[in-house]
């Protein structure tokens, strides 16, 4: 098994995001309600979160809830909602000690006010932290943070802000949630599964995708090596040829 030791400190993926899938399924197995695997995936981000802080990665992105999980039974989405405010309490000291800055990306007016004003308070009494930036992706979806940003351009267009041929990448990464962030170095999956869910489309373009066959909430510190160990050992070309990297 690897350790933390293994991995090349020279060629640290800067921004890792994780979409955090398998909760369910871990709790099934057990008999259990699906609850009880939300609750056990918090250790599992408690451990990844200070496993990527002592590899000093500064970005690590987690998708903990999506504009679509929105349609699950009322009864999963409140204690979801629930167990966030509980989780970001608990873990405001883990975060100082991590010198750790929260973020938040999605459609934050859609979350319930609890929630909403536990986050805030979090985000900022870590603002000034200066280490590692951990995002919680929140009712995020990334076709809706698209949409949200060409209606700020198009309204920007409008009042003669900003013109047409004006509008270029640069232009649409500001009016993005994650503007504040690096484009994806490498994007891991829980749980078997192989898509993206409407997760950082934009930001993805260029990622390195590593798909894991483990639930969430038995993802550790050494899977965490694992797909860090392999990410370090791919090629990024960008569209050029292995010659002209080397
Ligand atoms: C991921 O686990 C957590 C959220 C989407 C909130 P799931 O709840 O999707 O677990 P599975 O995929 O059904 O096993
Ligand atoms: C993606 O997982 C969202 C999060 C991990 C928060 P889902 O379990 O909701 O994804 P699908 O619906 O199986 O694609
Ligand atoms: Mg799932």
């Amino acid at each position: 098994m690897h350790t933390l030791e293994d991995v090349n400190k020279d060629r640290l993926p800067q921004h890792v995001a994780i979409i955090m899938d398998g909760n369910g399924r871990w709790a099934k197995q057990r008999g259990k309600l699906r609850v009880f695997g939300h609750e056990n995936g918090v250790e599992s981000v408690r451990q990844t979160v200070e496993s990527c802080a002592k590899l000093q990665i500064p970005f690590l992105t987690l998708y903990a809830f999506s504009t679509e999980n929105w349609n699950r039974p009322k009864i999963e989405v409140d204690t979801l909602m629930k167990l966030l405010v509980t989780a970001l309490k608990k873990e405001l000291k883990t975060l100082h000690e991590n010198n750790i800055r929260l973020k938040a990306i999605g459609k934050m007016d859609t979350l319930p006010e609890k929630v909403r004003k536990e986050l805030e308070e979090v985000i900022f009494k870590t603002s000034k932290n200066t280490g590692m930036t951990v995002t919680l992706a929140l009712s995020y979806g990334s076709r809706e943070e698209i949409k949200t940003a060409v209606q700020q351009i198009a309204t920007k267009v409008k009042n003669n802000i900003i013109s047409p041929e004006n509008i270029d990448e640069a232009v649409i990464n500001t009016h993005l949630y994650a503007h504040f962030l690096p484009d994806v170095d490498l994007l891991i999956r829980t749980s078997g599964e192989c898509r993206i869910s409407n997760f950082l489309l934009w930001q993805i373009a260029y990622a390195e995708l590593y798909f894991i066959d483990v639930f969430w909430p038995d993802f550790r510190e050494h899977h965490l090596v694992e797909a860090i160990l392999s990410y370090q050992n791919r090629e990024r070309r960008f569209g050029k040829t292995s010659e002209q990297l080397n």
